[in-house]
């Protein structure tokens, strides 16, 4: 199916990398077929028939199944047309002047306009002399319903609902797959993982953490598996994982020096690449100044990324060599 993505401008290259990332983990081949950087447009032509994947994704904004790329709106309006049933109440969404002229059109052709409760949202986007169709697919999501927060057990240091989907999607991982954070904290990544259908395997050294985690993870009626270990040990707790997605620690309250920080960020790592079988992913954020050693992995992407106040980290995209 070819799909239309508008990508968020929240980053300028994190949303592209986790709709190819989820692909890959989806086992589903892709073609781009039309990309406009500025505008944020992606087109791709996805070799699949299901349309399931899009809702894993954190950070599109829309999806729609592409119409097309035209010089003149009569051509686009008869093309929606043949894919909409006659006489559905849709909207057209597009700067002013040029949904004006679409409505009138579709209404010459039998369509109801309702820009309250469209059965089709049609947007439209002008990429110099030519315009984009594409017929909106609703992804229904509720990321801010989410938010640390709203959650039974709530700590300063979770992250965004949203930041901690996209992470897990950068791992390549499938329903089904077991997603292992071994710094879990309050549980954020671990129910995206669960809420995609992943197993959720955690650990975290402080007792807290692991009870709030296990009781934010019921909260949304999800199950895991969550010990109370230091991280550096995983090789020894855990077995039969698919990717490890984790936020490390950092910040004065964890370390004693910037020395150690660094120690342990390096043999996490090492205990990692025990763990993990050829080819499958880590995905760790970190903070931004920091350059791990590769220990066993090659590095599949870095992604800055601003958490909240003046914090920006990295995050390193990891495959087992
Ligand atoms: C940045 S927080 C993780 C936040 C988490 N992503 C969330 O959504 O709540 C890092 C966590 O690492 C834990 N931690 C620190 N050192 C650890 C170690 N050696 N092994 C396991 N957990 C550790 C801390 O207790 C803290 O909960």
């Amino acid at each position: 199916m070819e799909i239309l993505f508008r990508l968020s401008g929240e980053h300028p290259s994190l949303p592209r990398a986790e709709i190819f990332a989820v692909m890959e983990g989806e086992g589903i081949e892709s073609k781009v077929l039309v990309e406009f950087d500025k505008d944020r447009i992606l087109v791709i032509d996805a070799k699949t028939n299901s349309e399931e994947f899009l809702h894993r994704l954190a950070l599109t904004k829309l999806a729609g199944e592409f119409v097309g790329m035209f010089h003149g709106l009569e051509e686009m309006a008869d093309l929606v047309a043949e894919k909409i049933p006659p006489n559905s109440k849709i909207a057209v969404r597009g700067s002013l002047p040029l949904e004006k002229e679409l409505g009138a059109m579709f209404t010459e052709k039998g369509f109801g306009i309702d820009l309250e409760k469209p059965e089709f949202s049609i947007p439209l986007f002008k990429t110099g002399k030519q315009y984009l169709a594409a017929i909106v697919i609703p992804l229904g999501r509720d990321f801010e319903k989410r938010k640390p927060q709203f959650r039974p057990y709530f700590h300063p240091t979770s992250m965004h609902p949203r930041i901690a989907r996209a992470l897990v999607n950068l791992a390549r991982v499938k329903k089904g797959d077991t997603v292992l954070d071994p710094f879990c904290g309050t549980g954020g990544i671990l129910i995206e993982a669960g809420l995609m259908g992943m197993k959720a395997s955690g650990s975290d050294i402080d007792e807290d953490m692991v009870e709030g985690s296990m009781k934010n993870l019921k909260h949304f009626g999800l199950e895991g598996e969550i010990k109370q270990t230091d991280a550096l040990k995983l090789a020894e707790e855990f077995t039969g994982i698919d990717a490890i997605v984790t936020d490390m620690p950092y910040g004065r309250s964890s370390f004693t020096s910037e020395k150690d920080t660094k120690k342990l960020y390096n043999q996490f790592i090492s205990a990692a690449a025990r763990l993990l079988e050829k080819d499958k992913y880590l995905v760790v954020v970190m903070p931004d100044k920091f350059t791990p050693e590769s220990g066993g992995f090659s590095v599949a992407g870095e992604f800055s990324i601003y958490v909240h106040k003046s914090l920006t980290r990295k995050v390193w995209v990891m495959r087992r060599a």
